[in-house]
């Protein structure tokens, strides 16, 4: 009985990874302890972008920010009718065109769920090291 459930375990690990080498460092068949939360970096400017087609990175908390298919919060501040009201950017023109390139009324199905492209930063240290040199006219 023993042996068949440490198989079972390793089986489990092996399905759960694929077998691949991911930037985790930990056995995903153990739970392990939850991590500490991460303070997320605020300001009242925006950062940096690195290059032209870079999404924007988050410069506040999102906590409690809701996107759903009913509600997104993130347009409550950042749409054309609501961001000056609040000194938030509005969100780019780019933000209208669909999938086929046709322009739409109001922010396109693709560009709804707005955590796929833009993210809120904390102060940590890097899973993975990057070189990345913005061009000159960037810098
Ligand atoms: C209560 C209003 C408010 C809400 C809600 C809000 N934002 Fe913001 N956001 C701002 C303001 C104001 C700024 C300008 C910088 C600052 O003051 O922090 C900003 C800045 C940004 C920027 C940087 C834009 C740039 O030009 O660099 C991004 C990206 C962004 N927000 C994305 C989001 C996303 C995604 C959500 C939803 C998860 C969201 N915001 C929800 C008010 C808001
Ligand atoms: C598919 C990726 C993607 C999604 C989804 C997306 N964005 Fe963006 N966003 C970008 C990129 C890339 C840029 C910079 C280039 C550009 O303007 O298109 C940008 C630019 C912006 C800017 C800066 C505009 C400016 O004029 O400087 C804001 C604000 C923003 N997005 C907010 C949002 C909000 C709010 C949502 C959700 C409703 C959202 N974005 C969804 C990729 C995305």
């Amino acid at each position: 009985m023993t042996l068949l459930v440490s198989t079972m375990v390793s089986m489990t690990a092996v399905a759960e990874t694929g077998g691949i080498d991911s930037l985790r460092t930990i056995d995903l068949s153990v739970e392990p302890p939850a991590e500490a939360m991460k303070k997320v970096l605020e300001s009242d400017t925006t950062f940096h972008r690195d290059f032209i087609e870079q999404p924007p990175l988050i410069p506040h908390d999102i906590r409690g920010y809701t996107v759903n298919k009913d509600v997104n919060t993130c347009l409550q501040c950042h749409s054309w009718k609501n961001a000056s009201k609040w000194g938030a950017t509005r969100i780019s023109v780019t933000h209208f065109y669909d999938r086929e390139g046709k322009q739409r009324a109001d922010v396109a199905p693709n560009r709804y769920f707005c955590l796929q492209c833009h993210v809120p930063q904390a102060d940590t240290a890097p899973l993975q090291k990057n070189n990345f040199e913005p061009v000159d006219s960037l810098k």
